[in-house]
């Protein structure tokens, strides 16, 4: 009944389904403010743990980044999961695992319960850093999935700067750290409560035999009937895919192109150097010249800012001007500022303009991450993958990512020690230009093209018939 539609009822039946997908992508993108936040809030909850517990060097270490490993490790298998159960129920199940930490965290009665909680909150973070990027990109339009994608990468960068000023909120309290580490409860209840009223992704759905209920949700998250070609689109390319969803698949001819460029990019976000200055930033700012805590943790907050408002610009961008010239021209920045900052270190003398210098470096490093590596990694991971093994497959790229930063976060200040901040800048910058490098001749760019063009437009490559231009660039 009164299913045709005007041109101006289906242009409202789009605005609709736009809210509607907005929302969805918001809740889902909660995961992200928690990865942000709970990262970010052990520099500053760590002082105070350090105190109470009288936590030796290696304790300390083990808090801080207990965290990274039970990431990589929810990132791996939480692929299997979201492919086996759905990215709804996975994410229902991150929630649970969030508030869980948050609640050890917060109660612990001693280091070692501490460490256990950490390893909880780690598992959240590797399960929605490999769920959320696929649940939105599962149900954006083609032509919004960059910027809707993106709201997890602004999402974290959001959470960092909260993780900030709650860190200074609570610093003059007794027990102060545990409400740091107690507050991820809230934002963890609301992924929870917001994915149970959340639909299940129209194309997981699909892939499960589910046609008519897949149909049903892609009619109310379109706002309209007419949804016949996209079903279509979806369920063509699965009859065409190879993939059965197992580990081996992986490596199957039409998977391995992408496989690569996921785990690549993946690797090359982390060993440019970005959570070197996440992590260690007022410490990088004190030994440039600003002598003051304060000082350096507001530099830091600065720093902070500039991340999420050029994660806006990024989003604004993305679908417009593209993901490659964005991509390129972001690692351009980082390898330019990247160098800068080597240059900085190399003066005799630090004082106060030379740490200014300092953190204006960092911040325009930091802006061109932001529209670069930053955004750009989460939203490529949730594109590129065959339906099949879409989970199974971002879970191996987010689990090489949560790899490569516990790597590099081991192993900076022993790099500064034993090369010094300047040789140790120009080493990131070098891996800065083979990431640029691996971009220009790897990555494709996927604005615009539904999900269902871009697997197949990999398969035509591997098959040699298709444009290549498309698949490669
Ligand atoms: C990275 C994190 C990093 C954050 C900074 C994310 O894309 O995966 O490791 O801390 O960006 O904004």
């Amino acid at each position: 009944m009164g299913m045709k539609a005007t041109p101006a009822s289906s242009a409202a039946a789009e605005d609709v389904s736009t809210v509607f997908v907005v929302v969805a992508a918001v809740f889902a993108a909660v995961g992200g403010l928690l990865f942000g936040y709970d990262t970010g809030v052990i520099s500053g909850a760590l002082i105070f743990i350090k105190q109470d517990f009288g936590l030796s060097i290696f304790r300390q270490e083990l808090v801080v980044s207990v965290v990274l490993v039970g990431a990589t490790t929810g990132a791996l298998t939480g692929g299997r999961l979201s492919d086996r159960l759905g990215r709804r129920v996975t994410l229902i199940g991150t929630s649970v695992i969030f508030v869980a930490g948050a609640v050890v965290c917060a109660l612990a009665p001693s280091a070692t319960v501490l460490v256990v909680g950490r390893l909880i909150v780690g598992l959240g973070i590797g399960l929605a850093s490999t769920t959320v990027p696929v649940y939105i990109s599962e149900v954006s339009p083609a032509k919004a999935r960059g910027w809707q994608v993106s709201l997890f990468q602004l999402a974290i960068t959001i959470g960092i700067l909260a993780a900030y000023v709650v860190d200074y909120t609570f610093a003059e309290r007794t027990g102060g750290w545990r409400w740091m580490l107690g507050l991820a409860v809230v934002p963890g209840l609301i992924l929870g409560l917001g994915m149970l009223f959340l639909p299940e992704t129209p194309r997981w759905l699909a892939e499960r035999g589910r046609t008519d209920v897949a149909a049903r949700v892609l009619q109310r998250i379109r706002g309209t009937n007419q949804v016949q070609a996209e079903m279509q689109e979806i369920q063509t390319i699965l009859q065409q895919s190879e993939e059965r969803g197992r580990w081996s698949d992986l490596l199957s001819q039409s998977a391995r192109p992408a496989l690569v460029i996921g785990i690549g990019l993946a690797i090359f976000q982390q060993i440019t150097g970005i959570n070197t200055v996440i992590y260690y930033a007022p410490t990088i700012i004190q030994s440039a010249g600003i002598p003051s805590a304060s000082g350096a943790i507001l530099a830091t907050a600065g720093i902070g800012l500039v991340n999420v408002l050029m994660t806006v610009v990024a989003m604004w961008l993305i679908d417009r001007t593209g993901r490659r010239p964005l991509l390129l021209t972001g690692i351009a920045g980082m390898i330019f500022t990247l160098g800068a900052l080597g240059v900085v270190f190399t003066q005799p003398r630090h004082d106060s303009t030379i740490a200014w210098v300092a953190v204006i470096t960092i911040m325009l490093y930091i802006a061109s991450f932001a529209i670069s590596l930053g955004p750009i990694f989460w939203l490529l991971i949730s594109e590129i993958y065959p339906l099949k093994i879409r989970g199974l497959a971002e879970g191996m790229a987010a689990g090489s990512n949560w790899g490569s930063n516990f790597l590099v976060s081991l192993t900076f200040l022993t790099l500064v020690q034993a090369l010094g901040p300047s040789k140790t800048f120009w080493l990131y910058g070098v891996l800065a230009v083979a990431s640029w490098l691996f971009s220009y001749y790897f990555v494709p760019e996927t604005k615009g093209r539904t999900l269902e063009e871009i697997e197949q437009s990999f398969r035509m490559r591997r098959r040699g018939r298709g444009p290549q231009g498309q698949a490669t660039r």
